[in-house]
């Protein structure tokens, strides 16, 4: 199944900054996703890193010297800008974000931002001072103004000693915002998708709560392939151990109640919901508001009550999406579910099967839906993801 980056022709612009070691790293993810990486550098950064380093991690040409006639890089730029899908600028310095701004043309980067069409995503990377600098604020709200995105920078230790703004965004923020570019005008454009994801918990007392082995990794994996589609994503997560998705509202719940009221608000004015949490059927009746303390008896019982069914209760309007996770009886069961929540469609998945469901990077599930069942074979999550959204666009396409 293809990713974002399968085949994108992506510029990787790195300026002179001690960051720029973070750049070997960006190389490195995007090429293994599936990019053709051209890495362009300033001169500056070529004292920071050697050339070669980019060259034999993206198995591409690296142009630092326009002026140079011998060289080839010098005439194949401007294909290269010409045919790039996205420029980043990561780490872009002070001194890299003006020029842009001001559309100067003096090194390998500036030149193919001007040269190019292709959407320009910067990760700055400098001193907090310098970043908070009228002028760098200017320049930074001028190239936003123009369509730009800038991504970061972070809060944390800098190159200095001193703690500020000024570092250069984590490679997985990077990573999601270039992949969000390259997105922006896909089949989901304009489209909402709320997403939930997780395994809630309810509360038995402060310390202690009901919860099940949801890792969270399939309804992250469509928050992002919906993002990688152009769509605005609101994930409603109950606590996992991932990391939120770059570009994506990400909103933080514990238990089923939690989750219903950001569900049901996130859905308004949305196109469609798919729901991979794994919700509590039951919470405890009556959490207690201290600790429950060991006692002399050897049974304790919690008393439980239902949980309302948060997909049941999502606006019919919207295309609606389940997902079954069953031990037993499979299609069965999920044909029950599509009837009783009236679902667009469901994703069962049997939990049974290896390397599937629970945890995995990989799932196994059925599509099951009015017109029919659909076995689809071992995937990655953002694969399944992609087959789930493809369903959607259509469906959102037949209600026009
Ligand atoms: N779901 C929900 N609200 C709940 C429980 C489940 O929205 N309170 C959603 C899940 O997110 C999933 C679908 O309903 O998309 C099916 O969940 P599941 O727990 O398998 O179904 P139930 O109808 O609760 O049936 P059972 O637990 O008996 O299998």
């Amino acid at each position: 199944m293809s990713g974002p980056f399968d085949g994108k022709r992506v510029l990787l612009g790195v300026s002179g900054s001690i960051a720029a070691y973070k750049a070997i790293d960006i190389a490195s993810k995007l090429t293994q996703a599936g990019a053709i990486v051209n890495v362009l550098m300033s001169p500056a950064a070529t004292h920071f890193v050697t050339p070669l380093t980019f060259r034999s991690m993206t198995h591409q040409d690296v142009v630092t010297d326009l002026f140079d006639l011998h060289s080839r890089q010098a005439i194949e730029h401007v294909a290269l800008a010409k045919d790039a899908d996205v420029l980043i600028v990561a780490p872009a310095t002070a001194h890299t974000i003006a020029k842009l701004a001001l559309g100067l043309a003096d090194d390998p980067i500036t030149v193919t931002a001007l040269a190019t069409s292709a959407p320009l995503v910067i990760a700055p990377a400098m001193d907090a001072n310098m970043w908070h600098h009228p002028a760098v604020r200017a320049n930074a709200d001028l190239l936003v103004s123009r369509g730009a995105t800038i991504i970061g920078p972070g809060e944390g230790r800098l190159a200095s000693g001193l703690m500020g703004w000024g570092r250069l965004a984590e490679t997985p923020e990077i990573i999601g915002a270039i992949a969000t570019a390259l997105g922006a005008h896909g089949d989901l454009a304009g489209r909402t998708i709320v997403v939930s994801a997780g395994g809630t918990q309810e509360a038995i007392d402060p310390v202690r709560v009901i919860t099940n082995r949801s890792s969270g990794k399939m309804g992250y994996a469509i928050a992002e392939a919906a993002r990688d589609r152009g769509a605005s994503v609101v994930l409603v997560t109950a606590p996992t151990s991932l990391n939120d998705p770059s570009g994506v509202d990400t909103r933080h719940v514990e238990s089923a109640s939690d989750m219903l009221s950001a569900v049901l608000s996130a859905c308004e004015g949305a196109d469609a919901v798919i729901m991979a949490a794994a919700v509590a059927d039951y919470t405890p009746t009556h959490p207690a508001a201290d600790k429950v303390k060991k006692s002399a008896t050897d049974e304790l019982s919690v008393h439980l009550t239902k949980t309302v069914d948060i997909l049941s209760a999502t606006p019919r309007n919207l295309v609606r999406v389940g997902f079954a996770a069953e031990s037993t009886n499979l299609i069965r069961y999920a044909q029950t579910k599509l009837e009783a929540k009236a679902l667009d469609f469901i994703v069962a998945n049997d939990i049974t099967v290896p390397d599937s469901g629970f945890g995995a990077d990989t799932n196994k599930v059925t599509i099951v839906s009015h017109e029919g069942v659909e076995d689809l074979p071992m995937m990655s999550k953002y694969g399944v993801a992609v087959e789930i959204l493809d369903r959607i666009v259509a469906r959102l396409a037949a209600k026009r």
